[in-house]
């Protein structure tokens, strides 16, 4: 029978690739599933052109059917086992009423930022399909899109990763007010991230509803903070979301993966949240990572992106070497420690896709 985690396929989407799905539930694979984080962005001059269209980064990420055009261009160009929607992290603030921009060079700001208790109280959580519905019509047009040619990958931040935006009113180099807030008013904080986190729990599983079939955490910010407060202030809130998702959608499992950018030293209380799959940055050795929590999650990583300026035989090399310090065995996806970086030529980002595939067939039994 046509099953994958054991589940029968006959009332969903059938899948032509499925093996994203099937290595994050650590099932056999053909070859190693691959796809990038920021693969639908600036290094694509298609992407550039779609976005000068829509006018603005935002404007872009309303209209449902430029979303859906951006998130399928990579696709057009690599053989990637996945998709994932074009969105932002900062839609729920955006839609908590904060006023999200951006300012040319200077990264996402808010125009009211929370700063007061007064702030804190007034924070609700948006309602997915009333406040946020431009990003469910977007998850709705690019499945109806993808036809099923590959998964579409769900996501959102984590709730201390929002709060530092939120807080902060952008990007931090120091956190100063978050970590303020974090050491003198930290029930004040633990309110907003209350909030965030039910925030994003409806968030996800409206996505999920919506047609996404699996989902992604992005804490980019969690690593700044010492074991007690990530502990505290971030895996808290990632363990809530964990227990409140859908992890079953059309009779087929949804797969949650967690990424928390230099968290490789809490991959254990990480993988005790119940997702299951951890997505690792560069500076963690994937094969001790393997050993210490490969028999309960899955891991997603992780290239040095700036590994993509080398050489495209430099490129394959170390796609070798990942793909040799894994092992044999299920339960790799692969993907870069991070974002691809805007300057990388995008024949690079084809050379790593096809080293994944053509190297990595050596590891799985011919199925
Ligand atoms: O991976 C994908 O292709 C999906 C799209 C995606 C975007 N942002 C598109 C985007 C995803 C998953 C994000 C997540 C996101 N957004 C994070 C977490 C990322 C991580 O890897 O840890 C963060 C911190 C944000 C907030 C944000 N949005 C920043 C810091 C920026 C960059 C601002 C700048 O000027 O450099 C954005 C804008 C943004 N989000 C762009 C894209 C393609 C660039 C916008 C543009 O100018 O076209």
């Amino acid at each position: 029978m046509n099953t994958v985690g054991g589940y029968f396929r006959g009332f969903m989407t059938p899948l032509k690739n499925d093996r994203f799905l099937r290595a994050l539930l650590r099932e056999p694979v053909d070859v190693t599933p691959v796809w990038m984080m920021r693969q639908a962005g600036r290094y694509l001059p298609e992407y550039r052109e779609t976005r000068a269209r829509a006018g603005d980064f935002m404007a872009l990420c309303q209209n449902a059917e430029l979303a859906c055009e951006v998130t399928l261009q990579p696709l057009e160009r690599f053989p990637l086992d996945a998709a994932i929607l074009f969105s932002d992290i900062l839609t729920i603030p955006d839609a908590m009423g904060l006023g999200l921009y951006f300012e040319a060079g200077e990264g996402p700001k808010f125009k009211k930022p929370v700063r007061t208790a007064a702030d804190v109280e007034a924070l609700t959580v948006p309602d997915p399909e009333k406040d946020l519905g431009y990003v469910m019509d977007a998850v709705r047009t690019i499945c109806r899109e993808l036809n099923g040619r590959v998964p579409l990958i769900g996501f959102s931040g984590s709730p201390w990763t929002l709060a530092t935006y939120m807080i902060e009113g952008g990007s931090s180099k120091d956190f100063r007010r978050i970590k303020a807030m974090m050491f003198d008013q930290p029930e004040l904080l633990k309110h907003v991230l209350s909030v965030l986190a039910d925030s994003v729990t409806s968030y996800l599983n409206a996505q999920i509803e919506a047609g996404a079939q699996a989902v992604q955490i992005f804490d980019t910010w969690g690593g700044v903070l010492s074991p007690e407060n990530y502990r505290d202030f971030s895996l808290h809130y990632m363990d809530r979301i964990v227990k409140g998702l859908k992890r079953e959608n059309e009779g087929r499992k949804v797969p949650v993966i967690l990424f928390t950018k230099n968290g490789g030293q809490w991959l254990e209380s990480m993988a005790d949240t119940g997702a299951d799959a951890l997505g690792l940055d560069w500076t963690t050795d994937i094969s001790e990572a393997r050993q210490r929590v490969g028999n309960r999650v899955a891991l997603q990583g992780n290239m040095d992106p700036s590994t993509l300026y080398a050489s495209p035989e430099r490129i394959r090399q170390e796609v070798a070497t990942i793909l040799e310090k894994f092992g044999t065995g299920n339960g790799h996806v692969f993907n870069l420690g991070h974002g691809i970086h805007q300057f990388v030529e995008p024949e690079k980002a084809g050379a790593f896709v096809n080293a994944v595939h053509e190297l990595s067939a050596s590891y799985h039994a011919s199925v």
